[in-house]
């Protein structure tokens, strides 16, 4: 592999490999077992976007490797004086052995990789694709279940702007869950992503009601409404808080159903959540560092002992 910019650029078997390197690395992210397989690499963090989760499993895994990290930021960088995405990674294509770039322009990972000779990694761009996540959360479903086949997958909130939400859509597809998409009208997955995915022989089901939809869950993937992201506050406004979940809602639920979100959450998942067996999303986010770690080795080349100790 080398750049990743859209779930396409990964073949199922490369995901399942990098899935079966994420678990064998386990007890690195967690510091149990030393491992520099990174050793004198040096990854870029690139964030013309905010970030808590993704630019910091990045950084740990890898550290957690034994490489070091450079962190770009547009407050403190030449970004205030006028310089271009362009110039901006070219630099960055003489500092580091690779690139994991967050911007708010769609398009904007591809633009960079077309720019620059080192592998660059797509950390969310705009309302586009966020592979890296797709991975994290497919990890997590796989060490949940047991399998990513035949499960019944609801993404539920904002599913037009919501990037996690179109690379995990296209991923589960391929891999033969049966998806059900409940969102307002306003913030239904776009027409040619379910397009998509249908063209691939999914089942596909969207909705508004949410609650009709809990019991044959396998997986509830929770999103945020995400205010930036709109055009126009008024609109906003009309949509915000439409979903929430909380321990009361859970009743009817199948025992092994769990909840994910890729965070922040806001409102969208009531604390008292937080204390079901259901809950997956802060063990999702420690996934994000296994996740990165495997995919941190495949682009630099690096391969992942079978039996790590
Ligand atoms: N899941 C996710 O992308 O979180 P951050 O925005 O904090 O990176």
């Amino acid at each position: 592999m080398g750049d990743l910019i859209t779930m396409d650029d990964l073949s199922n078997k490369e995901i399942n490999n990098l899935l079966d390197n994420a678990e064998r690395l386990l007890p690195v992210a967690k510091g149990d077992v030393h491992l520099p397989l990174l050793e004198g690499k040096v990854l870029a963090n690139m964030f013309f976007e905010n970030s808590t989760r993704t630019r910091m499993s990045f950084e740990t895994a890898m550290k957690r490797l034994g490489g070091s990290v450079l962190n770009f930021s547009t407050t403190g960088s030449s970004v205030a004086k006028g310089e271009t995405l362009y110039d901006t990674m070219q630099m960055i294509d003489g500092y580091a052995d690779v690139a994991v770039i967050r911007h708010p322009r769609q398009g904007a990972a591809q633009y960079s990789a077309d720019a620059i000779e080192i592998p660059v990694l797509n950390a969310g761009d705009g309302a586009g694709n966020h592979p890296t996540q797709t991975l994290l959360d497919l990890f997590t479903i796989r060490e949940a279940h047991g399998t990513l086949e035949g499960l019944n997958v609801v993404l539920v909130g904002d599913l037009r702007y919501g990037r996690t939400v179109h690379s995990l859509s296209h991923a589960l597809v391929r891999f033969g869950a049966t998806l059900t998409l409940v969102s307002p009208e306003s913030l239904m997955m776009p027409r040619e992503i379910v397009s998509d995915l249908k063209s691939h022989g999914a089942e596909v089901t969207e909705s508004s009601d949410f609650s009709a939809t809990i019991g044959d869950a396998d997986v509830i993937y929770m999103t945020r409404i995400q205010k930036e992201r709109f055009p126009d506050e008024d609109e906003y406004a009309k949509v915000a808080g439409i979903y929430m979940l909380s321990a009361g809602d859970l009743g009817g639920a199948k025992k092994e159903m769990i909840i994910m979100h890729p965070l922040p959450r806001v409102e969208e998942i009531h604390p008292s959540v937080d204390s079901t067996h259901h809950a997956r999303y802060f063990r999702q986010a420690f996934n994000g560092v296994v996740a990165r770690m495997a995919l941190l080795c495949d682009c630099l080349g690096v391969k992942v002992p079978k039996k790590v100790k």
